[in-house]
């Protein structure tokens, strides 16, 4: 492949020119915008060497670029990954992967039946949180076997506080038919990747969730959901768009100790001896193993986020690196999601996984379709500005 590879982005919103302005910059190195989709009021100002399209299956077809960068509401990154993949695109989708499993299913097929079958397309997502130094340490600890086994997982991520205004900005967002769900689909998706990446896919889940219950929204903005695994492992995690300041606040229980991860921190409770080696052996009634407060050293900052992935996108199309965070593995997120979701609708039924992903996405379709759920309407001329949205990226 020649070198600078040319990038199409579909989805000139928020993100999608956050992404371009980026690359525009020169953070990616050997990655140029060699066209841009999007309506015709939503397109930029027309630069030198970048063509403009409004119909995205005309820009797959063109023959201007190599690689697509999917930046449409969620619904969209299905159809238009399978359409990119069968044009031998390479292909990055802003997270979530899609909106249910099935959806997800099918761009991973299409992947399966096309570059993935010979390795010669790149499929990648934009989970940017995984470049975060502190989730990267943690998951250094735990598959390094620092941790021990890990037994109890607590997560309460409630600090992604949105407004009325907010949700009123998008017409798309927070509605069954054009976002397919609420927090666990738009601003915890990073969290649930993170979650599978760390600690694997549970067996069981049972999903609380309001639906509106802080904003005049139809879908899911306070969740609480409770995981198993066969292995006696289990997990809380709580999530809401409606408190301020909100928590992002992980606790590790594990063989070696208590890990905690809060605040840009990372503290190891850490236990002299395992947990389970003392209780086995001590002949203390009351006794407690020797625990040291580690903190554990991390790199500073927030790590390469969005340009970090382009760049490993971009290294594994030209030279063949191994992605940070391949596209395949964001049907797992959309797998906890939904089933959060699914039990939810039936008053917290527990549910097996992986749940029944025709039967989700028919009650999907069927809620979108039935909706007379109005959202609270907003001044069209008013516009979120882009130092405003960029406060949102984590
Ligand atoms: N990785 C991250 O940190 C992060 C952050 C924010 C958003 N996102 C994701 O990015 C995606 C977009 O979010 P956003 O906040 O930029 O939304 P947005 O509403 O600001 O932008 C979406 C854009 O897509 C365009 N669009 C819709 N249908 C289209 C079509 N058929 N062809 C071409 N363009 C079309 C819209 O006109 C709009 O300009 C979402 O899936 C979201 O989850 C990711």
């Amino acid at each position: 492949m020649a070198e600078p590879v040319k990038l199409g982005i579909v989805g000139l919103g928020n993100m999608g020119r956050a992404h371009r302005q980026n690359i525009l910059d020169g953070k990616v190195t050997g990655l140029t915008v060699a066209a841009v989709c999007d309506r015709a009021e939503a397109l930029p100002e027309i630069r030198e060497g970048e063509a403009q399209f409004t119909d995205a299956s005309e820009m797959i077809k063109s023959g201007k670029i190599d690689a697509i960068h999917i930046c449409t509401p969620h619904f969209l990154h299905s159809p238009l990954g399978i359409e990119a993949l069968e044009a031998g695109l390479h292909v990055m989708v802003e997270k979530p992967l899609g909106v249910h499993v099935a959806d997800c299913q099918r761009l991973i097929d299409a992947y399966e039946k096309t570059g993935g079958k010979d390795g010669t397309l790149t499929f990648a997502a934009m989970f940017n949180q995984r470049t975060n130094p502190l989730y990267k340490k943690l998951k250094d600890l735990i598959d390094s076997g620092e941790t021990g086994e890990v037994r109890r997982i607590i997560w309460q991520v409630t600090d992604w506080f949105r407004t009325e205004y907010y949700y009123a900005s998008g017409g798309w967002r927070a509605t069954w038919k054009g976002e397919g769900g609420g927090v666990l689909l738009n601003q915890c998706p990073h969290n649930l990747d993170l979650f599978q990446w760390l600690f694997g896919m549970p067996d069981q889940i049972t999903g609380f969730a309001s639906f509106g219950r802080y904003h005049q929204i139809e879908v899911e903005d306070d969740v609480t959901a409770y995981m198993r695994w066969k292995d006696g492992k289990n997990a809380l995690l709580v999530t809401s768009t409606g408190e301020a300041p909100g928590v992002n606040r992980l606790e590790v229980t594990c063989e070696r100790g208590l890990i905690i991860l809060e605040g840009g921190k990372l503290t190891f409770r850490r236990n002299r001896t395992e947990t389970s080696e003392y209780s086995d052996k001590t002949d203390l009634a009351f006794g407690m193993p020797e625990t040291w407060d580690v903190e554990v050293p991390v790199e500073e900052g927030a790590g390469g986020q969005h340009v970090e992935i382009l760049q490993n996108f971009t290294d594994a199309i030209l030279h063949g690196a191994e992605l940070i965070s391949p596209a395949i593995d964001g049907i797992h997120s959309i797998h906890l999601a939904n089933a959060v979701i699914a039990s939810a609708w039936k008053d917290g039924e527990t549910l097996n996984l992986p749940i029944d992903a025709d039967a989700y996405e028919k009650e999907l379709i069927h809620k979108g379709e039935t909706s007379t759920f109005k959202k609270r309407e907003i001044d069209p001329n008013k516009k979120t500005t882009a130092a405003d949205f960029s406060k949102s990226f984590r």
